[in-house]
């Protein structure tokens, strides 16, 4: 595999990455979110390699991503006033739009359902990527399945070596989680998949009332996306969130080192001075009151922390809210798939 150059990325490496995708290949290349895996939307033995090279289940959807609104127009049968509100704030951005599809995409792209995931990603490699192409592409996380996305080059690197054409670096993404799923096939209920980079809150604003999908509330209920019901963003070792009690969080801490575990810790600066010297191995994600930073750094540090000698990660939790609902449904899910209590 070529990894096209790092972190100064040329017209040229864009124009070569574009012609291995007009050939059928798939690319990764950096957005403004997580590092994706390319391939032409509309060539069905393309889309199927990001399949393979992740060993993702054929079921779950892509997001396609377009370079403007009249390369989207294409492959939507109409474009509610919702979205035309959400595109002028947020596009070009970290929100997906789920709509009815149309037009000529790879069958694979849709997982067989009638709607198709649409962005516009902000990042001005993807964008030209696009461009140069000329089609929209197919592109989920360029991690393998399972394993926490990726924020840098390295990351793909590390998961993808060898089962693709080439990365091109564009350096550390910034947003750091995925976009926000926002399915507007039903305009007047305009519903959260999966909460992102957008949040909620910003959402509320421009389109009044946003509904919350109700798996994502109650976990018994099943996920309307597809991709939210499979194990994700998980390292090897176990993750657990840290409890927000002072007491409980330094008897876990204890509990742990008892059992013999090697403790990687996972926090802002503000409780590692409380907690750093009960752990054996600390990343930080920066500053409390500054959850942006937290997100950016969230799947860094649980790769980090799987290739230290840690046994187990112990993460801090966020509140819930702007990008703390996306932080905290990617925590979650890296502790819920091995589902073992403390
Ligand atoms: O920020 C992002 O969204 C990144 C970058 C590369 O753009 N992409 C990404 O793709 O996170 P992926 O495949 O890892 O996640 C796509 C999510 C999955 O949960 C999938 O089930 C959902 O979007 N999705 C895609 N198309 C859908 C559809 N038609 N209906 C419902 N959910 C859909
Ligand atoms: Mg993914």
């Amino acid at each position: 595999m070529t990894t096209m150059k790092t972190n100064n990325w040329q017209p040229e490496e864009i124009r070569e990455a574009a012609e291995a995708l007009k050939a059928g290949e798939v690319v990764a290349f950096p957005t403004e979110t997580v590092y994706g895996l390319g391939a032409d939307a509309t060539n069905e033995t393309a889309v199927r390699k990001i399949f393979e090279a992740k060993g993702r289940p054929n079921d779950n959807p892509l997001i396609i991503h377009v370079s403007n609104v009249t390369q989207m127009k294409q492959f939507v049968s109409s474009l509610p006033e919702e979205a035309e509100k959400v595109i002028a704030h947020f596009w070009p951005g970290s929100c997906t739009i789920v709509l009815n599809k149309k037009g000529p995409l790879a069958p694979s792209v849709t997982g067989g359902l009638d709607t198709v995931g649409i962005r516009m990603p902000d990042h001005s490699v993807a964008l030209n990527l696009i461009e140069a192409t000329g089609v929209p592409l197919a592109a989920p996380s360029a991690n393998s399945s399972g394993r926490p996305s990726p924020t840098t080059a390295h990351h793909v690197h590390d998961d993808l070596d060898g089962k693709i054409r080439g990365i091109i670096d564009g350096g550390p993404t910034g947003v750091g989680l995925e976009s926000t799923v926002l399915d507007l096939t039903d305009p007047e209920k305009p519903t959260i998949l999966r909460p992102g980079g957008v949040s909620y809150e910003e959402l509320t604003e421009v389109l009044g009332t946003v509904y919350i999908d109700t798996h994502l509330k109650d976990k018994t209920h099943a996920p309307k996306s597809p991709g939210m019901k499979y194990r994700h963003y998980s390292p090897d070792i176990p993750v657990y969130i840290l409890p927000e009690d002072k007491a409980a969080a330094e008897d876990v801490l204890s509990k742990l080192h008892t059992q013999g575990e090697t403790i990687g810790l996972l926090v802002s600066v503000e409780l590692n001075e409380q907690f750093g010297h009960m752990a054996d191995v600390v990343f930080s994600l920066g500053e409390r009151e500054i959850p942006q930073q937290a997100a950016s750094r969230l799947y860094d540090g649980l790769r980090e922390l799987d290739r230290s000698p840690a046994t187990v990660i112990l993460a801090e939790a966020y509140s819930p809210e702007g990008i703390g609902l996306a932080y905290m449904n990617r925590l979650e899910k890296a502790a819920e798939w091995l589902d073992r209590s403390l």
